[in-house]
């Protein structure tokens, strides 16, 4: 009975096979599992030791900048009121994302964008970084060790920095290193905030659900936010401050017990829900990008994100080529343009320099 063996054989391999499956799926599920809690025990043991009070970082009254920043000379002679400070987060190895800033979008920016990082706990790299302080002057290197899980607190070194060098600044505006910046079109947009209730300006988030996922850069554990949604807050990326309000977003953070998200924390704990501040959203806030999307929309962004060193040399050459015409109207808007929505949805508006 050939047939018939041929069907037992089959069937041995059929089982065979399932319980190999389910032995690996078994063994792969119990792995993850382990990594999983193992990242959870870990993330826990880096940040549960650690204050939540922003006081015992920043300590205010007291000096703390290892490299402190040079004053701008517009603030020096009075002539700040209508400018805005630029601070780039940056990590002590950046050096590349650094030097493609000076030699790019930094040039456009009145007063130069100042740096600003932590403590590398390696010497090799600190050594390099206190080399490159001092040979540009515009890096601010603050009292914390540099981190990811510690971004929050440079973002609090920022608005103290800020308060001692230039507190009469229109704006103060927070951006990473890995963003393409169009300083002139940021200071267009804020000639026309109104004089009153000044707003935070940036990307808006609404409804966003906390990262629960441990593997994810955003993630953010129950004992640190409890919530099911995050706050309305702007993207970290960037965004805007008004230099009038920073003091009082300063003080009342020390009474919020920090997170790891410096963007929900400061936008949108402190700013929003405890001092009732505005976040306005801005179109010209790009929080991707993509190379098919048109050279001359980019003229017109505030902020395009996320880019590396090259990319953003190349891209800021190819921005501002001289023989790029941006006379034409162009039929095809980039998907860009919309930020997901049809082109011809948005077209109306992209020009314009509403705050939306
Ligand atoms: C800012 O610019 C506007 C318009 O150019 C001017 O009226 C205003 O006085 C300036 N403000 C300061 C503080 O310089
Ligand atoms: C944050 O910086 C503080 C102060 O330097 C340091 O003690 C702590 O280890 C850092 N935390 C993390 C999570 O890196
Ligand atoms: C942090 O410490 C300061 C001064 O000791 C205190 O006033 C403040 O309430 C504390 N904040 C938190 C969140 O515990
Ligand atoms: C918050 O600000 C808005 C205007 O921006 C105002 O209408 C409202 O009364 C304020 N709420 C509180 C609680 O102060
Ligand atoms: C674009 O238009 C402006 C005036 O609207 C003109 O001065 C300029 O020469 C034009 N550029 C090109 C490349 O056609």
């Amino acid at each position: 009975m050939p047939s018939n063996k041929r069907a037992s054989a089959i069937v041995l391999f059929v089982c065979v096979s399932l319980f190999i499956y389910i032995y690996l799926f078994i063994t792969w599920q119990i792995q993850f599992l382990e990594s999983t809690r193992r990242k959870r025990d870990e993330f826990y043991s880096i940040m549960s030791w650690q204050s939540r009070n922003l006081t015992d970082f920043i300590q205010p009254g007291h000096s703390t900048c290892h490299v402190c920043p040079q004053i701008p000379q517009i603030c020096k002679d009075g002539q700040e009121g209508n400018s805005t400070i630029f601070f780039v987060t940056s990590a002590p190895q950046n050096q590349k994302n650094r030097a493609v800033i000076r030699s790019t979008w930094a040039l456009n920016a009145n007063p130069r964008p100042i740096f600003i990082t932590g403590i590398s706990t390696n010497p090799k790299n600190m050594n390099l970084l206190l080399e490159e302080a001092q040979i540009y002057k515009d890096i601010v290197i603050e009292d914390f060790v540099d981190t990811y899980k510690n971004l929050t607190l440079k973002t609090g070194f920022i608005l103290k920095n800020f308060l001692n060098i230039c507190p009469k600044a229109k704006y103060v505006m927070k951006c990473d290193d890995d963003v393409m910046i169009n300083p002139n079109i940021v200071y267009e947009l804020i000639a026309k905030v109104p004089d009153q209730n000044k707003p935070l300006i940036g990307k808006l988030y609404v409804g966003t659900e906390p990262f629960r996922t441990v593997d994810s850069k955003y993630y953010i554990p129950y004992w640190l936010y409890e919530l099911p949604l995050l706050p309305p807050y702007l993207s970290g990326t960037g965004y805007l401050i008004p230099g009038e309000r920073v003091e009082e977003i300063l003080e009342e953070s020390f009474h919020v017990p920090l997170i790891n998200l410096e963007d929900v924390y400061f936008t949108g704990m402190v700013s929003m829900e405890k001092l009732n501040m505005t976040l306005q959203n801005s179109k010209r806030f790009l929080s991707f990008y993509t190379q098919k999307a048109n050279k001359c929309d980019y003229r017109r962004m505030a902020l395009l994100h996320h880019l590396e060193p090259d990319e953003l040399d190349k891209i800021w050459r190819e921005t501002w080529n001289e023989n790029l015409n941006c006379n034409k109207t162009h039929i095809f808007r980039t998907i860009l343009s919309g930020i997901g929505m049809p082109p011809f949805f948005v077209r109306k508006n992209f020009l314009d320099l509403d705050l939306d």
